[in-house]
């Protein structure tokens, strides 16, 4: 929907701007109301004041998603989109959400309605604690604070750490909404050299000094795909420990490896100067807005009272269905069947893309879990001017400039793997190929 603010001199977009300014915006359009002729309409909007709104300069910072503002072109039906960062909707586990919230409701139904704890429910922030000790974390309950979606833990963090002017640095290219959230609080954003493996510890060592904290997405990172492998893990848990540089490390995606589970985490080589963050978003579902963080003690109080004047807390329902379905190793069961999924998809993605790019000068890595595979254009294609041109063809995808804080490389481009079935991988993929073909290269 798109809403005229003359008080703000353009045109913004509802879904865009979110819920608070799409409410600001339609009342100061004075939206027609039902019961008053379009005369006397007209009569009150000629009366009524021009506002001056004044926005905060965090507000001025605040961008659209440029992902969701590329996408516009991508909603076209029949369109096959490897654009979407959306898990499978077939991994959601229906059943299980359904008995667990009959069983919430009769014996805990109350309760559950209520207001609740700011740091979380304490059967699920023990769950938390007892899953990482699975992956050699040693954690206690109380260093785990349940948040509304991992993006809420990136929310957090900017505020309790980010200062004007503070430096920060990131993997080049990293997430997209880690700096939608970082942005606000008005940060000087510096990229970390990057390769296949991750972030380059080199680099981050002679970047280290003075840094607020480095923002890192070891596992299957969004948007590449790739994964620091374990030397990667011990050279950048070095750097930081030497220069006391705090790690911020972001892992939504490790649970969904395809053949083995990647090294041990950045946090657990790293304890007293890490926050760590995890979601249930793509190991039950992203609907239920679940996530958490891992603070060290020193910090977690402040990251606590970020929450408090956030939302309170986390939805209660919630977690306690989310608890429910989580007693018994439900999680053993289930994330095997995505694993499965998720790999036999992006197989069939690889395969398409050895075959449909025979000749054409185009690569792409090979992901060992999560979502995405990262690839490149040939010499002088540019991803955002292929995507209409590829969009024409009933295929879409990310341009990968979008997840650069600085200098975006603008032939990289990011394909999802999850959504799609297999078929639609291989007609995407042959359509892709086709667009870039027809490409006009000078
Ligand atoms: C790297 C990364 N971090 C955080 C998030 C936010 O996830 P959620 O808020 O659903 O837990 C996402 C979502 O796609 C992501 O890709």
């Amino acid at each position: 929907m798109l809403l005229a603010v003359p008080l703000l001199g353009e045109t913004l977009d509802a879904v865009t701007l979110g819920f608070g300014l799409a409410v600001i915006a339609t009342v100061f359009l004075g939206k027609k109301d039902a019961g008053a002729s379009s005369e006397d309409n007209d009569d009150i909007e000629r009366k009524k004041p021009m506002m001056n709104w004044t926005l905060a300069a965090r507000a001025e910072k605040m961008n659209p998603s440029v992902i969701r503002e590329i996408l516009k072109v991508t909603e076209k039906p029949g369109i096959i989109s490897f654009a979407g960062g959306l898990p499978s909707p077939k991994t959601f586990p229906v059943e299980a959400m359904l008995e667990a919230t009959q069983h919430v409701l009769t014996h805990d139904g109350r309760a559950s309605l209520q207001y609740a704890a700011s740091e979380g429910y304490g059967p699920l922030r023990e769950w938390v604690a007892a899953d990482l000790a699975k992956q050699g974390m040693r954690v206690s309950p109380d260093q785990v604070l349940i948040t509304t979606g991992s993006q809420q833990g990136l929310d957090l963090v900017a505020k309790i750490l980010i200062d004007a002017g503070s430096r920060i640095l990131v993997e080049t290219p990293t997430y997209l909404g880690a700096l939608q959230a970082f942005t606000p609080m008005e940060p000087q954003v510096v990229s970390v050299d990057s390769d296949d493996g991750g972030v380059d510890a080199a680099d981050l060592q002679r970047k280290a000094a003075g840094a607020r904290f480095v923002y890192l997405l070891p596992n299957f990172q969004n948007p590449t795909g790739r994964t620091m492998d374990e030397a990667r893990r011990t050279a950048v848990a070095a750097v930081a420990v030497e220069a006391g540089l705090p790690i911020i490390e972001d892992n939504p995606y490790g649970d969904l490896w395809f053949d083995a589970a990647p090294p041990a985490s950045l946090a657990s080589r790293h304890p007293d100067g890490s926050v760590y963050l995890g979601s249930f978003s793509k190991i039950l579902a992203p609907g239920l807005r679940l996530g958490y963080l891992v603070a060290p003690k020193a910090l977690y109080p402040k990251l606590l009272q970020a929450k408090q004047a956030a939302d309170l807390h986390t939805p209660s329902f919630n977690q306690r269905i989310v608890a429910e379905v989580l007693k018994n190793g439900f999680i053993d069961r289930h994330v095997p069947t995505i694993r499965a999924l998720y790999k036999h998809q992006c197989e069939a993605m690889l395969a398409a893309l050895k075959r449909e790019m025979a000749g054409i000068d185009f690569t792409w890595n090979t992901p060992s879990g999560g979502m995405f595979l990262w690839a490149r254009l040939p010499e002088g294609v540019d991803a955002v001017k292929l995507l209409p041109r590829a969009v024409d063809k009933d295929v879409a995808f990310v341009p990968g400039a979008a997840f650069y804080a600085t200098q975006a490389d603008t032939r990289t481009l990011r394909l999802s793997f999850v959504t799609a079935s297999v078929d639609q991988i291989n007609h995407g993929i042959a359509a892709l190929a086709q667009a870039i073909r027809e490409y006009p290269v000078n």
